[in-house]
């Protein structure tokens, strides 16, 4: 299959893409930056897409920039390289003369409301309980792709995901050297629920989405099954016995807001139990279920 990915040269899309050209996928990045293998957002909305069958759309500024002030111009950036970007595939997608068989979109599972007891599941409402969830609503809102007259339509599937675990990106590389230095600890009081997925089970996700035939419009979600219980506490404690340091050390709430503000901080300080039901229906099986699994395989 001629796959496009956008946001391909980032942390989930180097993997997606490594393993998309590994199953006999032909892979083009879309990408801000022209160069071998890509092609950039201009061109999309110039000059339309390249003959493909499918597409996935994993790009996104960074939210969570430490050395970034959260000002108006990072928050409108946050905003724009998901919704606008999103918007200007699904209306090339809508121009194109043959249309795609499917179009996946990466989100967040920060659709759900903040929770330490409600589990949500695909169909659980969201989407208007903060700042994050109300950019996922708008940001799929963005990938319903217009109907034309006679075409067949494009299949799409948006992927919510949890905290995405890998090796060469994402939270885990920065919450490494303080556990190692026996500076862990838990993040606030540690109760709030901590959604995760190991990146080689989001990339064969995102693959066999595409993979399968005669698929229907769906929303899964990207969370490992143990994320229904999983808090940030056991988290801690996973990572501090795989890596066989003492985590005692709280980072306190304070220094999350003081650090991050009212629209990011609730990322780190609260979370959703989420369950991957839908996604499990499907007939997927996590090659990496729990934390121990998980962290055993990329601390190895
Ligand atoms: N990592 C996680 O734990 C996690 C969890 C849930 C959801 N997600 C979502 O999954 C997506 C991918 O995450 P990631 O960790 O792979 O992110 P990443 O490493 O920061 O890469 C995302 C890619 O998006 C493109 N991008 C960045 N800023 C952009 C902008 N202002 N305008 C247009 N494109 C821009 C970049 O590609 P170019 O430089 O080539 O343009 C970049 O390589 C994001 O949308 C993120 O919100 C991630």
């Amino acid at each position: 299959m001629r796959v496009l990915v956008g946001g391909g040269s980032g942390f989930v899309g180097r993997s997606l893409t490594r393993l998309l050209r590994s199953r006999g996928h032909q892979v083009t990045i879309i990408s801000r930056r022209p160069g071998q293998g890509r092609i950039t957002w201009e061109d999309v909305s110039s000059k339309g897409l390249p003959p493909c069958e499918a597409a996935i759309n994993v790009a996104g500024e960074n939210i969570l920039k430490p050395l970034r002030r959260w000002t108006e111009q990072y928050k409108q950036e946050v905003i724009s390289s998901r919704v606008d970007i999103t918007r200007s595939l699904t209306l090339a997608i809508s121009r194109s003369r043959t249309p795609l068989r499917s179009l996946v979109l990466l989100t967040g599972v920060g659709y759900y409301p903040p929770s330490r007891t409600q589990q949500y599941s695909e169909d659980s409402p969201g989407g208007d309980a903060d700042f994050l969830s109300r950019l996922v609503r708008d940001w799929e809102a963005a990938a319903q792709i217009p109907l034309a007259d006679g075409k067949p339509k494009t299949q799409l599937v948006k992927v919510r995901s949890g905290v995405v675990l890998g090796r060469d990106g994402g939270a885990l590389p920065a919450m490494l050297w303080p556990f190692r230095l026996c500076l862990g600890g838990p993040v606030g009081s540690g109760e709030q629920p901590f959604p995760w997925i190991h990146i080689e089970d989001l990339c064969r996700l995102l693959c066999q989405t595409i993979e399968q035939e005669g698929g229907s419009d769906a929303i899964l979600n990207a969370v490992s099954p143990s994320s229904i219980t999983d808090t940030n506490a056991s988290f801690t404690q996973a990572l501090s016995q795989a890596l066989g340091r003492p985590a005692f050390l709280p980072v306190p709430a304070l220094a999350i807001q003081a650090l991050l503000g009212q629209d990011r901080s609730p990322m780190l300080l609260e979370g959703q139990r989420v369950a991957p039901q839908r996604t499990l229906q499907t007939g997927f099986t996590f090659l990496y279920p729990d934390l121990n699994s998980a962290l055993a395989e990329l601390l190895r």
